[in-house]
C-alpha cells in the first residue's frame, strides 16, 4: 500500500487532469463510489453528511446523493463560506438541490447557535455521520464555526466515518490543527496518508481503509514518494521455495556474534531464531565462558569462541550473512570485534544492541562499507546514534530514519510501533506486531531472523522487510491467546508460519 502526503495527492490530481485529461468531477465520483462501499449501508439507514466547501466537501455531497439513491435517509450540513465553494462541489450541490435532498448551510458569516443545536439534534437521531469538512487541503489552524462544528460532532457522535482524512489532521505531518474529528473509520483515497503514521494521530483516524479511485498506475508510480506499507502479498512473493535439489549450503551459512557472561540468553535466542528461520548452517561466536551452556541448548547450531582465530576468520570469509551485537557489552572489545568483522567480510552484516552502542561515537565507520550494513535500532539506540532526542525522533521517525540511511549508505530498521525499514530511497512501514511482544529477547530474535532471511538468497532489502513482517505477524497470532508473547514463543512458530507464506 502506498503512503502519500498532501503534496503527492495534489500532484496525482494535477497529473490526472493535465496528462490524462480526466476531469476532476469524474475522479470525485470515483472517490464517492469507493467510499460508499465502506459506509455499512447494509447495517444503517440514517446518515448525516457534514461537508466543507472544498473538494473533500464535494465528495460528501456526492456521497449524500449516492446514499439517497440507495434508499437511505440523508441530511446534509455544509459548513464554510458558500461563495467559495469549489466548482466540482458546486456541481454536486446543484444535483443535490435538484434531487430535493435537504441541506443546511452553516455559513461563517452568520449567527449559528441554532444551527449547531439542529446539528446536535440530528446527530442524535442518526446512525452514522460522514465527515467531509476538510481533506488534504487543510492548511491552517481551525477556528470559529469550524471548531464549533467539530466539537459538536465529537461530543454527540454515534459512528463517525471520515472521508480521506479526519477533518483537523494535517495529512502530511499528522499535526492536529487546533481541533479534529475523532473518527471510528477513515476511508482514505489512493494513499495511506503519511500523517496517520504519527503516534498521536491514532486516536483520531480509527480504522483506516485505503481505496483506489481509478488513478492510472503509471501516474501513481511517477508521483508516489517511494513509501509503502508492507503487505502480506509482498512477503509471499519474496519467500523462496526450497528447491528439492538443494543442499544445506544453498540456504545460507551464517555467523552470529553475540552474548557475554550474564547475556547468554541473547546469544541463544538470536542463533535459534536464525536456525528456525531456515538458514542451512548457523554458527554462534561467543566468549569461551558461556560457550558450553549455549552449546548444550543449541542442538542444531554450532558454536565457536574468540580464541579460535582461524575458525573465526574462515567463518567471516565464508558466511552469506553475519549478525552482530546482542548482549556483547558496550565496550572497546566489542568495537574492535565489530571493526574486525566489517573489515574482513564482504557479506551483509546486521548490527543490533551493543553493536550499535559502540558505534555511537564512531558513525563514520558505517560509510566505509557501502550498501551492506543493516542496523536495527530502537528509539533509544537511534537517539544515541544520531544525537537527536527521543521525542524528536518519535515525531519525525520517517525522516530521521531515511536521512540516516541515505547519509551512511546503509539499511536502517527503526524498531517500534510500525517499524520502519528504509535504504534512504525506498521506505516500508511494517504493519504487524503488538505490545504483548515488548519484552526482553524480542530484538535478539529479530536479529536472528533478519540475518537468516538475508542469507537465503532473497534481495537484502526485501529480506529485511519480510523478516520484520513475519516476526510481528507471529506475535499478532499468538497475542490473540497470550497476554505476553516471548521470543521463545515466536521462535517455535517460525517454521510453520513461513510455510504458510510459501504456499
Ligand atoms: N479553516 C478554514 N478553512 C480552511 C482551513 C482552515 N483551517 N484550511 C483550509 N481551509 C479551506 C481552504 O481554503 C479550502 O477552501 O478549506 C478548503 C480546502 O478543503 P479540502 O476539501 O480539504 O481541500 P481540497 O484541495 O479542495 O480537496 C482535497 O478533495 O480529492 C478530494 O477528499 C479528497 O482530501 C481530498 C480533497
Amino acid at each position: 500500500m502506498r503512503i502519500g502526503t498532501s503534496i503527492s495527492t495534489k500532484k496525482l490530481d494535477d497529473a490526472c487532469i493535465n496528462e490524462y485529461k480526466i476531469p476532476l468531477i469524474l475522479m470525485m465520483e470515483n472517490a464517492v463510489l469507493s467510499a460508499i462501499k465502506h459506509l455499512d449501508i447494509n447495517l444503517y439507514n440514517n446518515y448525516i453528511v457534514v461537508s466543507g466547501v472544498g473538494n473533500n466537501g464535494g465528495d460528501g455531497l456526492g456521497i449524500a446523493r449516492q446514499l439517497k439513491a440507495r434508499g437511505k435517509e440523508v441530511k446534509v450540513f455544509i459548513v464554510g463560506n458558500i461563495e467559495k465553494i469549489t466548482p466540482c462541489s458546486k456541481t454536486n450541490l446543484e444535483i443535490l438541490k435538484a434531487m430535493n435532498i435537504p441541506y443546511i448551510i452553516i455559513d461563517t458569516k452568520d449567527e449559528n447557535i441554532n444551527l449547531l443545536k439542529k446539528l446536535e439534534a440530528d446527530i442524535k437521531n442518526s446512525h452514522v455521520l460522514v465527515d467531509c469538512i476538510f481533506g488534504t487541503g487543510l492548511e491552517r489552524e481551525i477556528k470559529g464555526i469550524f471548531k464549533d462544528v467539530i466539537n459538536v460532532i465529537n461530543e454527540n457522535k454515534n459512528l463517525v466515518y471520515s472521508i480521506d482524512v479526519p477533518s483537523g489532521i494535517n495529512a502530511t505531518t499528522g499535526e492536529i490543527l487546533g481541533s479534529c474529528i475523532k473518527a471510528d473509520k477513515t476511508i482514505s483515497f489512493e494513499f495511506y496518508k503519511r500523517g496517520f503514521l504519527k503516534y498521536e494521530t491514532k486516536k483520531y483516524v480509527g480504522n483506516v481503509v485505503v481505496e483506489h479511485i481509478g488513478i492510472p498506475e503509471d501516474i501513481l508510480k511517477k508521483y508516489d514518494d517511494n513509501e509503502y506499507i508492507t503487505s502480506m502479498n509482498f512477503v509471499k512473493d519474496n519467500i523462496k521455495d526450497k528447491n528439492k535439489f538443494s543442499f544445506k549450503s544453498d540456504f545460507g551459512k551464517i555467523t552470529i556474534f553475540a552474548g557475554s557472561k550474564g547475556f547468554s540468553g541473547a546469544a541463544f535466542i538470536a542463533s535459534e531464531a536464525a536456525i528456525k528461520s531456515g538458514s542451512g548452517l548457523v554458527t554462534l561466536v561467543c566468549d569461551e565462558d558461556i560457550q558450553d551452556i549455549i552449546s548444550s541448548k543449541l542442538s542444531e547450531g554450532m558454536t565457536a569462541n574468540y580464541k579460535e582465530e582461524d575458525r573465526i576468520n574462515k567463518l567471516i570469509k565464508t558466511s552469506n550473512a553475519i549478525g552482530f551485537g546482542c548482549g556483547m557489552g558496550d565496550n572497546e572489545t566489542t568495537l574492535e570485534r565489530l571493526q574486525y568483522v566489517l573489515n574482513n567480510s564482504d557479506c551483509p552484516v546486521v548490527i543490533d544492541a551493543d553493536g550499535l552502542n559502540v558505534l555511537k561515537n564512531n558513525i563514520s565507520i558505517l560509510k566505509k562499507y557501502k550498501n551492506r550494513i543493516i542496523i536495527t535500532p530502537h528509539l533509544g539506540e537511534m537517539s544515541r546514534l544520531t544525537g537527536k532526542s527521543i521525542s524528536y525522533i518519535k515525531g519525525n521517525r520517517l525522516d530521521v530514519a531515511k536521512e540516516f540511511a541515505k547519509e551512511n549508505n546503509i539499511i536502517v530498521l527503526l524498531k517500534g510501533y510500525e517499524t520502519i525499514i528504509t535504504d534512504g530511497k525506498v521506505t516500508y512501514i511494517n504493519p504487524t506486531g503488538n505490545s504483548a511482544m515488548a519484552n526482553g529477547g524480542m530484538g535478539d530474535c529479530l536479529l536472528g531472523m533478519i540475518t537468516s532471511f538475508v542469507s537465503q538468497g532473497i534481495e537484502v532489502f526485501e529480506a529485511v522487510i519480510c523478516a520484520v513482517y513475519i516476526h510481528g505477524y507471529i506475535g499478532d497470532i499468538l497475542s490473540k491467546k497470550m497476554y505476553t508473547v516471548n521470543a521463545t514463543h515466536i521462535i517455535e512458530k517460525i517454521p510453520s508460519i513461513m510455510k504458510k507464506f510459501n504456499i
